[in-house]
């Protein structure tokens, strides 16, 4: 597995790579690695002939610095899980190789940026924007692979590589859970034993909520209230916002539940803010 630092190399060894006319997949990752990455990773393997992977936290796309500094990282240990899940390249920038110190542009998705998460964290959306845009570039992936768990993520990707005229085929992986419901997230480590014993709740909620609007005329008000109260009787939440929105285009909905909707969550324990989602179809 070839370790690139700089931009430079990670392009060229892609570029070795393509010699024998296979195909590349790209997995963007922030380190501290967790099964839902290796998930990525695996399905990226199963649909191209090399997958490379990015390695980077990304500062532009944290508003709070101390949310970046707490950011978990353990670099030995995730080169050793993507040698043996057989990577064939990993770019592991510093971010004074990733941005241009007169660094000017930046990447919106204009109406995607400011709401939902993007209200609840300023500026995290042109980050991630921003940076996806730059890798894309750097590999010129045939395919680039993101967990559907960041759906207003996977929402920005899919409309920057539109609207860019970005040559890769965007894939969404579904959510890996663990074993009691909660979506794997790097953040999850931060939790308290307490609060980690409490966050289940969502995937809880999103279960109940998934059954009631797949046979119930049940509206968007009424559901999103419902799930508020569930999640809210969990030991430590805060639940910051419930949604429910057009599951393609992520326009809110009011009224009866009568098209492929998507719930999302953003629900805070303690500093560690939790996402999830569900689709739902009535
Ligand atoms: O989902 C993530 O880990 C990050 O937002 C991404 C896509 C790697 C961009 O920094």
């Amino acid at each position: 597995m070839q370790i690139c630092p700089t931009k430079t190399e990670f392009r060229d060894a892609v570029a070795n790579l393509r010699r024998d006319g296979g195909s590349v997949g790209l997995v963007p990752t922030m380190g501290y690695l967790h099964e839902g990455h290796l998930t990525l990773i695996r399905t990226s393997s199963e649909a191209c002939t090399h997958t490379v992977v990015s390695l980077f936290v990304n500062p532009t796309q944290f508003g709070d610095p101390a949310d970046l500094e707490n950011y978990p990282r353990d670099t030995p240990r995730d080169l050793a899980l993507l040698e043996a899940a057989g990577v064939a390249a990993v770019f592991l920038p510093s971010p004074e190789e990733m941005y241009h110190p007169e660094a000017q542009t930046i990447v919106e998705t204009v109406d995607l940026a400011d709401v939902l998460m993007g209200a609840l964290r300023p500026g995290h959306f042109r980050g991630v924007a921003t940076v996806v845009t730059k890798l894309l570039n750097i590999a010129q992936p045939d395919r680039a692979f993101f967990g559907r768990k960041d759906y207003q993520q996977l929402a920005v990707i899919r409309t920057l590589v539109r609207d860019l005229d970005i040559p890769v085929e965007v894939i969404g992986v579904p959510t890996v859970r663990e074993p009691d419901g909660l979506a794997m997230s790097s953040r999850n480590v931060r939790l308290t034993p307490a609060h980690r014993a409490s966050a289940p709740a969502l995937n809880a909620a999103l279960d109940w909520a998934e059954l009631e609007a797949s046979h119930t005329a049940i509206s968007a008000e009424e559901l999103s209230a419902a799930i508020l109260a569930r999640i809210a009787v969990a030991d430590g939440a805060e639940v910051q916002s419930v949604d429910i929105r057009d599951a393609d285009t992520l326009a809110p909905l009011t009224g009866p539940v009568t098209r492929p909707s998507v719930i999302l969550l953003a629900v805070r324990f303690g500093t560690v803010l939790l996402i999830d989602q569900r689709v739902v179809t009535p």
